[in-house]
């Protein structure tokens, strides 16, 4: 069955779907977009979302082309017609077309695309052995916060710590601060047990399941904690993880040439993995 694309109020055959040459997502990345996990034909926290959605929106000062119903409709009549149980759907909202001239056109009309796609369930070896990841100065603009697909630094990054035999990079600040993973929240859990990850600010994406994660562990009395840290203090930790739309909760065992606990996943991150899978069954 060929993948049905959305673009701008036609669903298609994913090869026959294209947009204009001179879009401004594509020559300028004035574009944002939105990653949202499917389970069971259901689509996960899609309320927070959207509203990070809107408030990308707002930041790049592009008005909603779609009322928050008639997107919603789009996102489902996106995962019915492809029919995926679990996966991933993909919405990206661009300025639209204009001749290329970086100030905004008086008349554009926004792109809307949507596709969604297959996602192989997290294999029990695979989350049992966790990633490693490759700690490398973050080459990103100050705004992390605002979901754009100016991506090519977090792709470069992802790139060169594959090529060095890692799963993926921890991007580092300025101040030996780990802000987030190429395409993913950092989380640590310290010897003394307190999980702990980066507050929200501009530095870092604002996860939705980063925010899913911090109300689940605090369901469980788990101590959460706020705060950057450092990569010695993560090289250092009892455990860490990353969480993310499409690597779900994902143990990391390896930083750097350092191995965390036991090289395989710890119980913190075991449970809260497990309680995030649950959580992922229950909404569907
Ligand atoms: N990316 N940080 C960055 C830089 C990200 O690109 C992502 C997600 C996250 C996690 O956010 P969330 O929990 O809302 O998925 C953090 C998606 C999955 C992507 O671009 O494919």
């Amino acid at each position: 069955m060929a993948r049905i694309a959305y673009v701008n109020g036609r669903y298609l055959p994913l090869p026959a779907a294209a947009i204009a040459v001179e879009d401004r997502g594509l020559q300028f990345a004035d574009s944002v977009y939105e990653v949202v996990a499917i389970a069971d034909g259901r689509l996960i926290d899609e309320e927070p979302h959207l509203d990070r959605l809107d408030r990308s929106l707002a930041e790049i000062r592009l008005d909603a082309p779609l009322a928050r119903p008639a997107l919603r409709r789009v996102m489902r009549e996106v995962v019915r017609r492809n029919r995926i149980a679990g996966g991933m759907l993909y919405l990206q909202i661009t300025r639209g077309r204009a001749r290329r001239d970086p100030v905004f056109p008086a008349q554009a009309r926004p792109t809307v695309i949507m596709t969604a796609r297959r996602l192989k369930p997290q294999a029990p070896q695979a989350l049992a052995a966790g990633i490693a990841v490759q700690c490398v100065p973050d080459p990103r603009w100050r705004r992390r916060d605002i979901k754009t697909v100016a991506l090519l630094p977090n792709v470069l990054v992802r790139n060169s710590a594959r090529a060095e035999g890692f799963a993926d990079a921890w991007l580092v600040d300025d101040d030996g601060l780990v802000t987030e993973g190429t395409f993913s929240n950092a989380w640590i859990v310290t010897r003394a047990g307190e999980i702990v990850t980066r507050p929200r600010s501009h530095d870092i994406l604002w996860g939705i399941t980063r925010r899913t994660m911090l109300l689940l562990a605090a369901e469980l009395g788990l101590t959460l904690i706020e705060r950057p840290f450092t990569v010695a203090e993560a090289k250092a930790a009892a455990e860490a993880f990353i969480t993310g739309a499409t690597s779900y909760v994902t143990p990391v065992t390896r930083i750097d040439d350092g191995v965390l606990g036991t090289g395989t996943i710890g119980p913190v991150t075991r449970r809260l993995a497990e309680r995030y899978s649950a959580y992922m069954a229950a909404r569907t």
